[in-house]
């Protein structure tokens, strides 16, 4: 098959974490014969620097011309002072804006050899398989009004009902072929938006006899993602929250630069990142971990292009390279073997390749 892909690298990591992703999708195309053709564009601070916009035209155009979008990260602080419509992370909210790509899916996995790199005991940790979905293009992020002055801020909640539908319906869809639970997380003590979401998710689970449901404050649910993370299987949750939650999640299995997402639109294309963001603090210097981005592109495989022994055959990989005790700078392993960006790149493409020489 041949796939054309848009690389939107960004700032920061995000250039360093694509490069390893396109990388072993590269060393995908060798072993199962497809051609990936990478068309690169400008986002974020690198596009406002280059383009005086942090999402230009011909980035769009770029996109709706490709059949998915590879993203790696942007911000930082060059841009953080500039005007919310030129902000770095303004380009993101219009890129998932633009193309309604309203579903966000959070897998997050303890990998065995890693549940020494969490900080959560080893049993609370084990056994950890869930997936946030979260609504990505309503509630705080786009309502509005949305100002500050000197004397006064303002930000808007709103959700309609076909956005609330949308993405709880998915939800349920989803934990059908898993573990077949969903918990919804919501605000209902306090927030209207809340109170809809809650009686929509009602309706929705009346579709679904077969899956069981719960609903879950947000405040508590932080609490329980870390005191027992292993009864969750689906937590949908709105945008906002499910920002916070995911990053949270992350230490489960040791490290935010562990964790991949997929935004989708209703026909399923879809945009492909890594939950992390641009990492100023370790950025250009060969430490960031790139698995989260590798993942990523698994689950482009899988979910744009169909691809499901190709995106296994990533997932394998990145296992077996764990398993092996190898890891990047910032898993607190003990007696692990610490690896630079480009070194744990190239592990997970030898372990692709040598079953090449084993096909
Ligand atoms: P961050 O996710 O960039 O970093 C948080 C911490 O995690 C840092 O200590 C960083 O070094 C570490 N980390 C993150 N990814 C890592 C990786 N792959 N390997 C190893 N360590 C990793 O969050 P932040 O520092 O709060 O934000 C920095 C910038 O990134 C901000 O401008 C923010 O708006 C932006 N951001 C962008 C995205 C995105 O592009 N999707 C997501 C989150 C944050
Ligand atoms: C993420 C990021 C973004 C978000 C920011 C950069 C706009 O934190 O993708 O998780 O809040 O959605
Ligand atoms: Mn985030």
């Amino acid at each position: 098959m041949k796939k054309r892909v848009a690389v939107l690298a960004g700032d920061g990591i995000g250039k360093e974490v694509t490069n390893a992703a396109t990388a072993v999708l590269d060393a995908i195309g060798r072993r199962f014969h497809h051609e990936f053709e990478w068309v690169h564009g400008l986002l974020g601070g690198d596009a406002l620097d280059q383009a005086g916009h942090p999402i230009p035209e011909e980035t769009i155009r770029k996109c709706e011309e490709s059949d998915a979008i590879l993203l790696g990260a942007i911000g930082g602080p060059k841009w953080d002072h500039y005007p919310k419509e030129l902000r770095p992370e303004k380009g993101l909210l219009q890129l998932r804006k633009h193309f309604e790509l309203s579903v966000n899916l959070r897998p997050v996995q303890a990998y065995k050899t890693l549940l020494s790199s969490s900080p959560l005991k080893e049993e609370v940790a084990e056994g950890v398989d869930l997936v946030f979905v979260r609504e990505l293009t309503g509630g705080l992020y786009f309502g509005e009004p949305s100002f500050h002055t000197d004397e006064e801020a303002v930000d808007t909640l709103v959700y309609k009902r076909e956005e609330i539908e949308r993405v709880v319906r998915f939800a349920f869809e989803l934990a059908k072929l898993r573990k077949k639970k969903v918990s919804s997380v919501d605000k209902a003590n306090v927030l209207e938006s809340s109170r809809l979401w809650r009686k929509i998710v009602e309706e929705i689970a009346a579709e679904f006899p077969d899956v069981e449901y719960e609903h879950m404050l947000v405040d508590s649910t932080s609490m329980k993602l870390i005191t027992s993370p292993a009864s969750f299987d689906v937590i949908v949750t709105e945008n906002m929250f499910g920002d916070i939650l995911s990053d949270e999640a992350s230490v489960i299995c040791g490290s935010l630069g562990m964790l991949p997402s997929a935004s989708l639109r209703a026909d399923g294309f879809g945009l492909y990142e890594p939950v992390h963001g641009s990492a100023p603090d370790i950025a250009g210097q060969n430490k960031a971990n790139p698995l989260g981005a590798i993942l990523s592109g698994a689950m482009m495989l899988r979910t744009a292009f169909g691809m499901n022994q190709e995106a296994d055959a990533i997932e394998e990989a990145v296992k077996k390279v764990l398993e092996a005790g190898f890891g990047t700078g910032e898993f607190k392993t003990q007696g692990g073997k610490v690896l630079t960006t480009t070194e744990m790149t190239e592990k997970v493409i030898n372990e692709i390749e040598c079953e090449l020489v084993s096909d």
